[in-house]
């Protein structure tokens, strides 16, 4: 079996293509699998034009959630270093099968971290969800490393003198959903500052990120961006060809035009909000 590029993404199952990838060989595992929740790529929500949401998403039946779970989770701790991390996105709906593949599969539980986002889909009789869990395991809790200053140093205050790297490493996290108006886009995506905070906390230049689910391929292209290597996995080709072309083209949006045009004035890996 060939094996594959640390620094490419594939058009395939994750399944098969994370049994390519040797033992022990990725720094960092982030990654937002299907939630096991009849997810539909064009569901009226998130306030978007339905019409620019790439369609085909492979979504799990909840049957078969916590079996899959189990399958994918097995081959990521198989490809992980001693010294790595993994962090793993989840809805409410069938954590339960997260957090128990986690502990089949043999991972500690670091941290339990709430993704706070800034709108939910309003509901009549019962309370908005807002907010995801990210689940921060690793392989071994003594090998495992950690930038605890990458992004704020123990001297950085804000203007009422509260520890800015204090409450960057609490782990209630407020960060905006992107919106793309006007732009071609996947159904769900994570956003970029979201992906930076874990890579600079759990990773150096040079290291080798696996996203067995890249969608949009946001891990890819941030990773890219932060000059680390990934490696991932997306079944569906049209969004796989939309990551392939933002990490080709070095572009963080598409624009919605047909033939496909590259926005002019968006910056490449410039600021993307
Ligand atoms: C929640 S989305 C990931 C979104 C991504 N984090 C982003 O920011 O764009 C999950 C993705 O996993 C893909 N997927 C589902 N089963 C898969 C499998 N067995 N192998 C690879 N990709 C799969 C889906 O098509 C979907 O695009």
């Amino acid at each position: 079996m060939a094996e594959l590029d640390f620094n490419q993404i594939y058009n395939e199952d994750c399944m098969e293509g994370m049994k390519r990838l040797p033992e022990c060989s990725v720094d960092l595992v982030i990654t937002d699998p299907p939630f096991g929740i009849e997810f539909k790529a064009r569901r009226t929500n998130y306030n978007r034009t339905q019409s620019r949401v790439i369609t085909g998403y492979n979504e799990i039946d909840a049957e078969d959630y916590a079996e899959f779970t189990l399958r994918w989770m097995g081959k990521a701790h198989r490809v992980l270093k001693d010294s790595g991390s993994m962090f793993v996105f989840s809805g409410w709906n069938n954590l339960k099968d997260v957090l128990s593949a986690i502990d089949h599969c043999g991972f500690h539980t670091v941290n339990h971290i709430i993704w706070k986002y800034q709108f939910g889909v309003a509901c009549r009789r019962r309370f908005v969800t807002s907010h995801y869990h990210c689940l921060f395991v690793c392989k071994n809790d003594k090998k495992r490393r950690f930038f605890n200053s990458a992004r704020f140093d123990k001297n950085a205050h804000d203007k009422n003198g509260g520890s800015l790297r204090y409450q960057d490493l609490e782990d209630v996290w407020h960060i905006k959903r992107e919106y793309w108006h006007g732009d071609q886009k996947t159904p769900t995506k994570l956003p970029r500052e979201l992906i930076e905070k874990i890579l600079l906390y759990s990773t150096e230049e040079g290291d080798v990120v696996l996203d067995p689910f890249l969608g949009s391929g946001q891990v890819a292209v941030v990773s890219k961006m932060l000059n680390r290597r990934c490696v991932g996995f997306e079944i569906v080709k049209e969004y796989f060809d939309f990551a392939k072309e933002r990490l080709d083209k070095d572009l963080y949006r598409l624009k919605d035009d047909s033939p496909k045009e590259f926005a002019e004035d968006l910056p490449l890996f410039g600021d993307a909000k």
